[in-house]
């Protein structure tokens, strides 16, 4: 087989890779040394901003393939019939370090899908945890900048920490859980998924539910206790791409099964809980899981950068038959992405292979900008109306309306019977085994010991507290017993 050439950026064959052209055998380099000019600026601008949280992630395409029949709650058409598969592309990330952070640490992990189906794609944005810290998204940079490195000493600072869960009570049910067990996923193959949102389904009769979806890993949960973790990521800080790399590799295809809960509309207004609250669960009782389908990871992306690094996933992407809630948060994130995204990527991210619907295409009057490679057919009209047969509109909304009444104005969140900011807290502590409590008292109170102040402490063992008095008590024992060490 003959060699193939190496050749410039513009097709042209490189003569030499090894030496720069000088003036001389030994004098100062030429400015007509093309190939050595284009080497260096081309790796002057390898990086791209990372994303601005979630930067640390790993994915893998895939698909879903419905094992259930749920067309009386949604006509999505990628679940409009039992076998129907749909491609995906999948990330999983940790939240809070930054591109080059470990993968093995206590942090939430994200589990983001982008389901490719023939109405566009739809993008469920969601974790491995149930609920979140907060519940309104303007509180969302101010609890990101207490996670990330403080802007003085350059690093995490365990009295920003835990001085903004101090004053947002809200956060501890999500605190609870972060320093639980599954805090530490062994991998991201050993976890389960959640879209976390409420979000609304409507079927073909206009009718509609609200949904939240859970991806029940198929591989066991495995989590790493604080010591494993810590020594995993030292010795291989790449851990959990690793795994999942080396598994698909291997033949061995991760999956999950999608369940769902479903609440008709006209139970929202009176459930105990606020449905729209992502600092809350519904429990399964209330509302059961359902079965609808399965998620199988089975091949790896051909470049990391490419298809990794400038995944877009936005919750603003929904497809027909799935629509959002008026969870506030959700409402924020529906603006959020797409904007980093423009920001990150640039405004025609939306074209790049990973991004790009695959089994539909995007036809509209959207035109030029950055990088602009599908600009739409020859003879294409970018503007609309118009007539020359170019897309319409279909006059079919993709979700049912919603009913409003109120004022305008910054509101809390609504409260409904059982809706404090600890029920569900104390409800996580008391399923936990004996064992269980065990190590979430001793990672609360490894964090905790070390924040300097002494009201910052107390605010936080008041709402452990409020959880169960049980609870408060042993993790002001435990922090008590470190700081005196
Ligand atoms: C108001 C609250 C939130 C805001 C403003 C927000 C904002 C963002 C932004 C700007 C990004 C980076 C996007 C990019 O550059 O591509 C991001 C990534 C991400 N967020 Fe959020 N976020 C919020 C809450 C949440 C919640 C509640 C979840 C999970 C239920 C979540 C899950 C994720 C995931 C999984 C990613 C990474 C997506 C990927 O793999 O590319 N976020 N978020």
């Amino acid at each position: 087989m003959s060699q193939r050439v190496l050749t410039t950026e513009s097709g042209a064959p490189v003569a030499d890779n090894q030496n720069s052209a000088s003036a001389g055998v030994g004098g100062p380099l030429l400015i007509q040394d093309q190939h050595l000019l284009e080497k260096l600026a081309r790796f002057n601008r390898e990086r791209i901003p990372e994303r601005v949280v979630h930067a640390r992630g790993s994915g893998a395409y895939g698909h879903f393939e419905v094992t259930d029949d749920v067309t009386d709650y949604t006509h999505a058409e990628f679940l409009d019939t039992v076998g129907k598969r749909t491609e995906v592309f999948v990330r999983f990330s940790t939240v809070a370090d930054s591109l080059g952070g470990a993968d093995a640490v206590r942090d939430p992990r994200g589990f983001a899908v982008k389901f490719y189906t023939r109405e566009g794609n739809y993008d469920l944005v969601g974790n491995n945890t149930p609920v979140f810290f907060i519940k309104d998204p303007i509180k969302f940079p101010d609890f990101i900048h207490s996670q990330k490195r403080d802007p003085f000493t350059g690093r995490q600072e365990p009295d920003n920490v835990w001085d903004f869960w101090a004053n947002s009570p809200e956060a501890t049910h999500q605190v609870t859980w972060l320093m639980g067990d599954r805090g530490i996923p062994a991998s991201y193959r050993h976890m389960d998924g959640f879209g976390s949102h409420t979000y609304q389904w409507t079927n073909s009769a206009g009718e509609a539910f609200y949904v939240k979806y859970h991806f029940k890993t198929n591989q066991g949960i495995r989590c790493l206790s604080a010591e494993q973790a810590a020594e995993t990521a030292g010795q291989d800080p790449t851990s959990h791409q690793t795994d999942l790399l080396q598994a698909i590799e291997r033949g061995v295809h991760p999956s999950w099964t999608l369940h769902v809960q479903l609440m008709p509309v006209a139970e929202a207004a009176d459930y105990r809980f606020n449905p729209f609250d992502v600092t809350k669960v519904w429990p399964h009782r209330d509302y059961p899981l359902r079965r609808v389908g399965r998620l199988v990871l089975d091949r790896n992306p051909d470049n990391v950068f490419a298809e990794v690094e400038q995944a877009a996933f936005s919750p603003n992407n929904f497809v027909p038959g799935i629509g959002p809630s008026p969870d506030k948060m959700l409402q924020g994130r529906l603006f959020a992405y797409a904007d980093a995204q423009r920001y990150r990527l640039g405004v025609n991210h939306t074209q790049l292979a990973v991004n790009a619907p695959r089994a539909t295409t995007a036809e509209n009057y959207g035109r030029d900008g950055l990088m602009a490679a599908n600009n739409q057919p020859r003879y294409a009209k970018n503007y609309e109306p118009n007539s020359y047969d170019g897309p319409v509109e279909t006059g079919r909304p993709l979700a049912a309306p919603l009913p409003v009444s109120g004022h305008t104005g910054t509101h809390a969140a609504p409260q409904h019977t059982k809706d404090d900011d600890f029920f569900q807290a104390g409800e996580l502590y008391r399923l936990m085994t004996e064992d269980e409590k065990k190590r979430l008292v001793a990672n609360i109170a490894g964090g905790l010991s070390q924040v300097s102040r002494d009201d910052v402490i107390d605010k936080n063992l008041a709402h452990f507290h409020a959880a169960d008095p049980e609870y408060g008590k042993r993790v002001a024992e435990a922090v008590r017993a470190l700081r005196e060490d």
